[in-house]
């Protein structure tokens, strides 16, 4: 279960590190903290304390930023599992309401825990009625992921009952909330974006299968969502459901260890997600393949990217992490396939250009020495548009999905007994301190 955590995370023996500052000759001793499996983290929480200074990290490389029992990723063997269940086996053998129980409740559900789980999702599916005058303060031609942000972080001004974060009930209340609302938020900032009605959820339906249908039904005609479409969206879901200490994921811890109401740090999260380094590059992968348009041109694009005096770098290649395979994209290159097949789109031109331009960067010397290699996004936003949806919708629905991780991961912060304010420091390189010039003096 969630709370295992603790217990696994343990001194590993008497293990130290020793550092010294040569400039002082003083030496601190840092303990060695162990894992269940992953690297060993040198413990520097009495650094400052003990030395006088701090680490420098920008970007976190090194850092580890807590204790997490969620998501585990190993980037050189392209591993990725939540709670000890391997993301391929999830993609193949579960749904996306397994996988939040999971994720949330640390185990896989039981039949009797998953009926439960799935009704509570249902049946928090709606909107606060007015919210639906909320969204008509937006231009229509706003992007989405702006409406996300906007929509979501009002949802505190909607449901007070459920933003007391000291109260377990309320916690899981906001949780399930959240994670109910929002395929229906973001079907809601589609439509709002075409012009056409909302369309309200529905209790038959399922999770994927419901956005679907809040997404393409019109209230003039019968809508049956594709069953081959319904399973691929769930997929996606599920590949995109988690994914450790990420920019998004950290930006929803961060906002959290302030104490800040779940519907806010979600809506931080959105905001981080937004960025084309993040979750914003599945739309810039299919601007990218626009752009590109022939076959013939992916030589000039590859040369581009390997250009370092040229801000352009092929969308969907390359990892923080994943420095052999992206595992997600193993499984969603297949299913691009597969549904291009079942939607008789198989030869949709931007994925022929797609699989071409992944061969040619493969072969390159440039892309294996600095071991770049197509990331989940590269195939995302090939299925979605082939599923009909437009491109600013993509990231929309990466936040959807990845809702789920980022409230187990605000959770689990929240029980964690060790969790404190996140404050990190600087190394400061600013002017000394100078007198103050007054406005006639200054130059
Ligand atoms: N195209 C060309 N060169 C690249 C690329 C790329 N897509 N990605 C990295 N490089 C080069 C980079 O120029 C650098 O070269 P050098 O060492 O000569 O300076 C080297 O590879 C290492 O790059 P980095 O920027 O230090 O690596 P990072 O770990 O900071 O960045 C990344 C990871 C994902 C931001 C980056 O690979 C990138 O910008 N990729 C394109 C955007 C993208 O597809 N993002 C989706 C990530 S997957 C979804 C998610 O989990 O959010």
């Amino acid at each position: 279960m969630a709370n295992n955590k603790s217990e696994s995370t343990q001194t590993a023996g008497t293990q130290t590190a020793t550092l010294t500052d040569n400039s002082t000759g003083k030496t601190v001793e840092l303990p060695i903290l162990e894992g269940t499996i992953g690297p060993r983290v040198i413990d520097i929480r009495r650094l400052y304390a003990e030395t006088g200074c701090f680490t420098y990290d920008p970007g976190y490389t090194s850092t580890g930023s807590c204790d997490s029992a969620i998501t585990y990723i190993d980037g050189d063997e392209g591993v990725l599992m939540h709670r000890g269940y391997a993301i391929e086996d999830l993609a193949s053998h579960s749904d996306f309401m397994d996988v939040c129980y999971l994720l949330l409740k640390g185990e896989l559900p039981n039949q009797t825990q998953r009926e439960i789980f799935e009704h509570s999702i249902t049946y928090h599916s709606m909107l606060h009625e007015q919210m639906l005058y909320f969204y008509r303060g937006f231009r229509r031609d706003s992007h989405p992921m702006s409406i996300m942000v906007g929509v979501v972080g009002a949802l505190s001004a909607f449901y007070h009952d459920s933003t007391d974060i000291s109260d377990p009930h309320q916690r899981m209340v906001a949780s399930h909330r959240l994670i109910a609302k929002m395929p229906t938020i973001a079907a809601m900032a589609y439509k709002y974006s075409v012009g056409q009605p909302f369309v309200y959820p529905r209790n038959d339906l399922k999770y994927a299968e419901n956005f679907l249908y809040m997404t393409f039904a019109v209230p003039c005609e019968e809508y049956k969502v594709h069953p081959a479409v319904a399973r691929a969206m769930d997929r996606i879901f599920i590949l995109h459901a988690d994914h450790e200490q990420n920019a998004s994921t950290s930006t929803v811890r961060i906002s959290g260890s302030s104490g800040a109401n779940p519907f806010a740090c979600i809506a931080a999260g959105i905001a981080s997600l937004w960025g084309p380094a993040h979750g914003g590059a599945n739309e810039a992968v299919l601007k990218m393949l626009q752009e590109i348009g022939t076959k013939e041109r992916i030589p000039e694009f590859i040369e581009r990217a390997k250009d370092k005096n040229d801000p352009f770098r092929l969308m969907g290649f390359g990892h923080r992490v994943y420095k052999n395979h992206d595992p997600r994209a193993t499984v969603l290159r297949e299913s691009c396939h597969e549904v291009l097949e079942e939607l008789g789109k198989r030869d949709e031109p931007l994925l022929d250009l797609a699989m071409e331009l992944e061969r040619i960067a493969l072969e390159d010397e440039y892309f294996a020495e600095k071991k770049l290699f197509p990331n989940v996004d590269f195939y995302s936003g090939i299925i979605l548009q082939a599923m009909g949806f437009p491109t600013s919708m993509f990231t929309v629905l990466f936040a959807l999905a990845r809702t789920v991780g980022w409230v187990a991961q605000w959770q689990e912060m929240i029980e964690d007994p060790n969790h404190r304010i996140s404050r990190p420091r600087q190394l400061y390189n600013g002017p000394m301190k100078r007198p103050f010039v007054p406005i006639e003096k200054r130059a």
